[in-house]
């Protein structure tokens, strides 16, 4: 866990630096966008670097850098070094840093840092979820018709639009409210400490939900497949809240399944 939040704290505090001159870049006709993509892979160096010197040996799956083997076969970090890449463009502050640790095939450790609001989420397994020193707990709301559920849209060049609209139209008359916030390692972080009650998003990838996943386990939440079987970091369909929401989630879901 040391050595995970001190690579985040450090990639995190040139993305806030990064972000701040976004800020300013965003109102610009050609726009942040190239910026973003050094900030992007800035910060995913300076975790490439952070945690290959502490534990040498350790694998890697990188969004941008890909996969890298290591010698130590039974070890591999995950790593998303921007969750939230469209709210970072347009200077909005919810993104995050995201990091978790493989163990033999299984996930032991989360890190999701959005070094704007200082909030760093993290969890080991078995030992609790915590944002900085507080722990968190998920939600504890039964009635679906007062929870408030995340999830992600597709948007330009991803599949899934149609489907996307069925299960909105489940879900959304039976809730107090759906929100898209933009990065679904926030989004679990955030059911994690019961701002969000649950939470469904199709196609994403591993590093957009492995650490938010020891997250919401550890604060003693569910997070799987929506189909309910089946390793969800390669389905990419994430179901995650607490035991009651989420089999309503899936039972919605389910309905209007592909
Ligand atoms: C995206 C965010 C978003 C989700 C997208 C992801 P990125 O990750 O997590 O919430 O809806 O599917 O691709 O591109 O900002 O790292
Ligand atoms: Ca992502
Ligand atoms: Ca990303």
């Amino acid at each position: 866990m040391q050595v995970m939040t001190t690579a985040v704290r450090k990639a995190g505090r040139r993305m806030s630096r990064d972000f701040g001159e976004v800020e300013n870049l965003q109102v610009s006709k050609k726009g942040p966008a190239d910026f973003v993509t050094m900030a992007d892979q800035r910060a995913e160096k300076i975790l490439f670097e952070e945690l290959s010197s502490a534990r040498p040996g350790y694998g890697f799956l990188m969004e941008e850098g890909g996969t890298v083997d290591g010698t130590d076969r039974s070890h591999r970090w995950i790593i998303d070094p921007l969750d939230g890449t469209l709210n970072f463009i347009h200077a909005q502050p919810h993104f995050a840093i995201s990091v978790a640790l493989e163990r033999e095939g299984e996930l032991v450790a989360g890190v999701v840092f959005n070094p704007v609001t200082d909030e760093l989420y993290h969890a080991e397994k078995g030992r609790g979820c915590y944002v900085n020193d507080r722990r968190l707990r998920v939600s504890e709301r039964t009635v679906f018709q007062e929870t408030v559920i995340g999830t992600g849209m597709p948007f330009f060049g991803k599949k899934g639009h149609a489907q996307f609209l069925k299960e909105l139209h489940q879900i959304m008359p039976m809730t107090a409210g759906v929100r898209r916030n933009g990065a679904a390692s926030l989004d679990l972080a955030w059911v994690a400490a019961g701002k969000l009650d649950g939470f469904w998003e199709r196609n994403l990838q591993p590093w957009d939900v492995a650490a938010g996943i020891v997250l919401v386990r550890e604060a003693g939440g569910f997070a799987g497949a929506i189909e309910g079987t089946g390793d969800v970091l390669e389905t990419g369909n994430i179901v995650a809240g607490n035991e009651k929401v989420i089999a309503e989630l899936r039972e919605k879901l389910m309905k209007v399944a592909p």
